[in-house]
């Protein structure tokens, strides 16, 4: 349970306008806010909290513009304003996939929730301005740390090296060697991170950034750091929010280290506890084929998880085989009576072009998710009015390299079925004409 005091101020004259006419003050671990707005006016509180969130959407005034700090008493209400590192992060569209729904899965209520639209392009900036922040404010209050520091599939080193070179913060982060895409790698590299690049896979980066930071005074800033959780919690209070505090039926998240499931539930469960909404949506985790581990455990009714060696996918940033946060995502699953489902390469990447030709561009993670979807309505566990959101974690672009091979039918053993490549013409009216009314009559 969430534990909190709740103390009411009278409006200050110098408030900002965008903020209501009381100020809260939280103070951990007092009092429960729970029992707290029960025994006193829980609709009052709902309403409070609800109404807060929405006046604060889309403006500026520092720091709630930001999808993140919108919800700051939530995540970090400690923090002072002025430590806060930001981009305006969060608020991401969240697409109702009306076509692609009805045409390719005979759905009529699936969104997409699109955490990639961000300022690094993945949902790793949702954590990264919680974390990054708070580093932020230590070192201005002279805790020694030289450094911040993760080992990361792609995401969250760029999330990290930008957050942290926008605060002036040194950044080092560990990659596996030629296992992350072209994009990504010079995400930090641009930012001005120290980057090393590891022959191993993630597990083995996040095992030596361990014991380096167990050495040096920097700061690990991986997803077992909860600060992460806390920012990247907000994707699942907006969701409600979105929807204005209806819950859907099925959030489907793909997996790897498993912190966004975990800190997923945790954005439901508080909206839940404090009453905002009265249910948990179902979770799905969808894993990829050739980084399963959790898939088999779930196979195994969770009995003996054990980790693998996870092998080489499209869906790189989600080769993981040894989950640092397995343990709370059992939990979140088991909780909201949670799936999980596989999806193996051509899976993901076919359904990734599939939902593409509709519309949207996928990387290859949300290709694991949508495929995952697609065979939970072909067992029928998804009806077709189910409200469905699946989460899409990176934006396309930063994968093109992989939908490039594909479009291109490059990749060996795919049939590469839903491929649009392009046709070389010559400079030529003809040729031209020749090629369009052939494409045309089609
Ligand atoms: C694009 C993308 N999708 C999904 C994930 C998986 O998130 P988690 O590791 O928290 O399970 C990651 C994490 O690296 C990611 O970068």
């Amino acid at each position: 349970m969430y534990r909190y005091t709740l103390v009411l101020k009278k409006t200050d004259n110098n408030t900002s306008s965008s903020q209501t006419d009381c100020y809260y003050y939280y103070i951990n671990r007092l009092l429960s806010l729970k029992s707290f707005y029960y025994n006193n006016n829980n609709i009052i509180l709902t309403e409070y909290w609800k109404t807060l969130f929405d006046e604060r959407v889309g403006k500026t005034s520092w720091p709630y513009g930001s999808g993140v700090w919108s919800k700051k008493e939530w995540v970090l209400p400690g923090i002072d304003d002025d430590d806060i590192v930001s981009m305006f992060e969060g608020n991401s569209n969240l697409f109702w996939a009306e076509r692609y729904g009805r045409e390719c899965l005979g759905m009529n209520d699936l969104w997409v929730k699109q955490c990639g639209n961000s300022h690094t392009g993945s949902f790793k900036d949702l954590g990264m301005t919680a974390l990054v922040s708070q580093v932020n404010r230590m070192r201005k209050q002279g805790k020694p740390l030289a450094a911040v520091g993760c080992a990361s599939t792609g995401d969250t080193s760029a999330a990290l090296s930008a957050y942290a070179a926008a605060a002036g913060i040194p950044s080092i982060v560990f990659l596996p060697k030629n296992k992350i895409s072209l994009a990504q790698l010079v995400q930090p590299i641009a930012n001005g991170a120290l980057v090393l690049s590891i022959d191993t896979d993630f597990d083995g980066c996040m095992r030596l950034i361990r014991e380096v930071t167990a050495e040096l005074p920097i700061y690990l800033a991986n997803s077992l750091n909860s600060l992460r959780l806390e920012g990247q919690k907000t994707a699942a209070i907006e969701i409600l929010q979105q929807f204005n505090w209806e819950v859907p039926d099925y959030v489907i998240i793909p997996g790897g280290n498993l912190g966004n499931v975990y800190a997923f539930f945790k954005g439901f469960k508080m909206c839940k506890d404090l009453g905002l909404v009265d249910k948990l949506p179902r979770m799905v985790v969808a894993q990829a084929q050739n980084a399963n581990p959790l898939y088999r455990a779930f196979k195994n009714g969770w009995e003996n998880f054990a980790p693998i060696k996870a092998e080489p996918t499209f869906a790189s940033a989600i080769q993981i085989g040894d989950p640092v946060s397995i343990n709370r995502a059992i939990y979140a699953l088991t909780e909201c009576n949670g799936l999980v489902e596989e999806a193996s390469e051509e899976e993901m990447m076919d359904e990734a072009a599939r939902a593409d030709l509709t519309g949207m561009f996928n990387c290859p993670h949300t290709g694991v998710a949508l495929a995952a979807l697609r065979k939970l309505r072909e067992n029928q566990t998804i009806g077709p009015s189910d409200r469905v959101v699946v989460v899409s974690t990176a934006h396309g672009l930063k994968f093109t390299g992989t939908k490039i091979q594909y479009h291109a039918k490059e990749i060996e053993g795919f049939a590469a079925t839903y491929a649009n490549p392009p046709i070389d013409v010559a400079e030529d009216l003809g040729k031209v004409m020749d090629v369009l009314s052939q494409k045309l009559a089609n």
